[in-house]
């Protein structure tokens, strides 16, 4: 029988959520915050005052899973000295390790799949108080959109998810394996959340899905991914759409035509690549050549001007030689990306690539690795000055970690942009009692900033005051 402590006992549960992996595991972690506050949680930032610490975790890469493993090790300790606490593991991890984390790590009580977070507070109570472990994976559970309970960090942005799943099975990667079959969500849903999202203050959305592209795939029909961010275009007070990833092999002409008109979504697409060499593509199974990516590219630059591209690749991937890796770097070169995540292969168990010898020594792997970025943070400094001088509009998201007297935000091209603020006050916000303006007031809040400096990662600049 399912334990199920009453609200006082509830009440005094304090707990951590500590998310690693992409921003699909942000908004789940987001998700079950909510639910588990919803059922009288409180959730806390620090162990020392945590009765439950929940990892949400990612599988991508083998240094992900031995992040986790790591962190869970130091918490062996606390768990003897405190044995009422729970230690909980949900996400890609748990989907993929499953018991393996059990047997490792016996002071964890909980393993939650990625189809059985909605069912956290439930499983927290179930094992609440008993010293049994709890196993919930199920890979047929479908997974429930709802965000009626989400809890975002910030009030004016938040992650809307319009898919889950992949069915690409690109020959490296565990995602379809740990995340199940792709699924679209109703478009009808997707647009009511976002107009509730406005209706409460939201002015920026981005749109997540592992192949945004291939949205509505199995609906019958083209254009759905397009048809979509036309219909959220037009929901009021959202001022921001953003999406990610895009999948070169299903982006076409009239998502980038959409991009290019409508006034809400974000001149900025995250394209990953992977490599720039055909031989590698195929392996890799992305089902693109470097030929059909680049012109994608051309007809993103023509159709939407002033677009900034992000990018991901892994370097050292089963057979790759010097000879392609130069084709990344070609690649690299012409794209002129704003910034790019690179990775070193790393083989994971169960996908195809595993039967592919993880040949390019680590060496190599590291020596390519770091020549991309380095290749990578010029391009960006360039690309980065170019907006010297220009006034860019910027969505405030806070103060500046290193400086609260400086702003920070992002420009519709993704850039991060630090600056100060007008000591005279901004004309929307006048200072008051003679005071300089108060930071907070800016937060949410669309200003223009005039750049007067840059690094590969950031821009630098004053807002203007007029
Ligand atoms: N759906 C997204 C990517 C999700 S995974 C897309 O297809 O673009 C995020 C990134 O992790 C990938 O773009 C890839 O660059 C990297 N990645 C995935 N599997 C990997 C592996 N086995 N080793 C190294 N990097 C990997
Ligand atoms: Fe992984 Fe490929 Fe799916 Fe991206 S599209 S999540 S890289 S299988
Ligand atoms: Fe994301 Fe990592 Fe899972 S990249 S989907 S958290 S395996």
């Amino acid at each position: 029988m399912i334990h199920n402590p009453n609200r006082e006992e509830r009440d005094s549960r304090n707990v951590l959520i500590k998310t690693f992996g992409c921003q699909m595991n942000k908004l789940d972690s987001e998700l079950v915050f909510g639910s588990l506050i919803k059922e009288g949680y409180t959730l806390v930032t620090d162990e020392e005052s945590a009765d439950i610490i929940l990892f949400n975790t990612c599988s991508v890469r083998q240094k992900a899973e031995d992040k986790v493993y790591s962190h869970l090790g130091k918490l062996r300790k606390y768990k003897e000295e405190r044995p009422g606490m729970v230690i909980g593991v949900m996400g890609c991890m748990a989907q993929n390790e499953g018991e393996k984390i059990l047997k490792r790590m016996p002071h964890v009580n909980l393993i939650c799949g990625t189809r059985m977070f909605s069912r956290l507070p439930e499983l927290l109570d179930e094992v609440n108080g008993s010293k049994r472990h709890i196993l919930a994976i199920d890979d047929d559970a479908t997974v429930d959109f709802d965000r009626s309970v989400a809890q975002r960090p910030n009030r004016f942005h938040a992650f809307v998810s319009i898919m889950r799943g992949c069915d690409n099975y690109c020959s490296y990667c565990i995602v379809p394996y740990v995340r199940g079959r792709e699924f679209s969500r109703p478009r009808e849903d997707i647009v009511n959340e976002v107009k509730g999202l406005a209706d409460d203050g939201c002015k920026e959305v981005t749109l997540l899905g592992q192949n945004v592209n291939s949205y509505g795939k199995g609906l019958g029909g083209n254009g759905h991914f397009s048809k979509l961010l036309r219909q959220l275009d037009r929901i009021v007070g959202i001022e921001r759409i953003r999406f990610v990833t895009s999948h070169p092999k299903d982006m076409s002409q009239d998502i980038l035509e959409a991009v290019g008109e409508l006034p809400t979504v974000c001149e900025n697409l995250h394209m990953p690549a992977q490599s720039g060499s055909d031989r590698v593509l195929e392996r890799m199974r992305r089902r693109y050549t470097s030929t059909h990516y680049r012109g994608l590219i051309e007809m993103a630059k023509t159709l939407v001007p002033d677009i900034t591209i992000a990018g991901d690749f892994i370097v050292g991937f089963s057979g790759e030689t010097d000879e392609d890796f130069l084709d990344t770097e070609n690649l690299m070169r012409d794209v002129r990306y704003q910034n790019c995540f690179i990775f070193k292969y790393s083989p994971r168990t169960g996908t195809d690539a595993e039967k592919f010898v993880d040949d390019v020594e680590e060496e190599t792997k590291k020596r390519r690795n770091h020549r991309l970025l380095e290749l990578q943070e010029e391009i960006s400094t360039e690309e980065n000055s170019k907006r010297i001088g220009k006034s860019l509009e910027v969505l405030v998201e806070g103060t500046s970690k290193t400086d609260n007297q400086k702003l920070t935000g992002r420009t519709r091209q993704n850039h991060i942009v630090v600056f100060d603020f007008p000591e005279s006050g901004y004309p929307v916000f006048p200072r008051t009692n003679g005071q300089a303006g108060d930071p907070s007031l800016y937060i949410g809040k669309l200003v223009n900033v005039t750049i007067e400096d840059a690094t590969d990662v950031t821009l630098y600049g004053s807002m203007d005051s007029g």
